[in-house]
């Protein structure tokens, strides 16, 4: 399913994210985690060549803001996050030569994958899945397992992220 435009995408934005987080092996791996199930989730729902681009730079850079949130305000709540990512997501993509509406696309759901209300297509469906899921296990909710129901039901939408979260996490 995936492309050799797809992969060349892949490899490029996972250099950028290199790139930007240096020596934070914790954030590249995140990030690199967050692809992963974004992969599968597109593959399970066939998603179409379009989508599929801004998915796999999205889910590389979608935390770009964190870096510049935590110097500037010493904090990597998500609104800073939200305010730092997205001239980060332009200045990376403009080098690389990428078309206007596919940087502003990727650029918006960055400035809004912790905010739900944001949240207008399948794209960035995919994205909340993918980075919940990673977040699932790393912020330690995996042990709450009377929750993880209720949190499951909430957010996930597409049949294949809802299928890996409940084989993940309820098994
Ligand atoms: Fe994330």
């Amino acid at each position: 399913m995936f492309n050799d435009e797809a992969q060349a995408l892949r490899e490029r934005y996972a250099q950028a994210l290199k790139a930007h987080f240096g020596a934070d092996g914790r954030r590249i791996n995140h990030a690199l985690k967050v692809l992963g199930f974004a992969e599968r989730i597109m593959t399970g729902e066939g998603v179409a060549p379009e989508v599929q681009k801004i998915v796999v730079i999205t889910a590389l850079l979608h935390d770009v803001g964190i870096k510049a949130a935590e110097e500037k305000y010493q904090s990597s709540a998500g609104p800073y996050q939200e305010l730092e990512g997205p001239p980060i997501v332009r200045a990376i993509m403009s080098s690389y030569g990428e078309p206007a509406p596919l940087i502003e696309r990727v650029a918006y759901i960055v400035g809004g994958h912790h905010t739900p209300g944001k949240n207008d297509g399948l794209d960035f469906q995919i994205i909340w899945e993918s980075d919940l899921l990673v977040n699932i296990e790393e912020d330690g909710l995996a042990a709450d397992k009377a929750k993880l129901p209720a949190i499951i039901e909430k957010n996930f939408r597409t049949a294949t992220g809802r299928a890996i979260a409940q084989a993940e996490y309820l098994r």
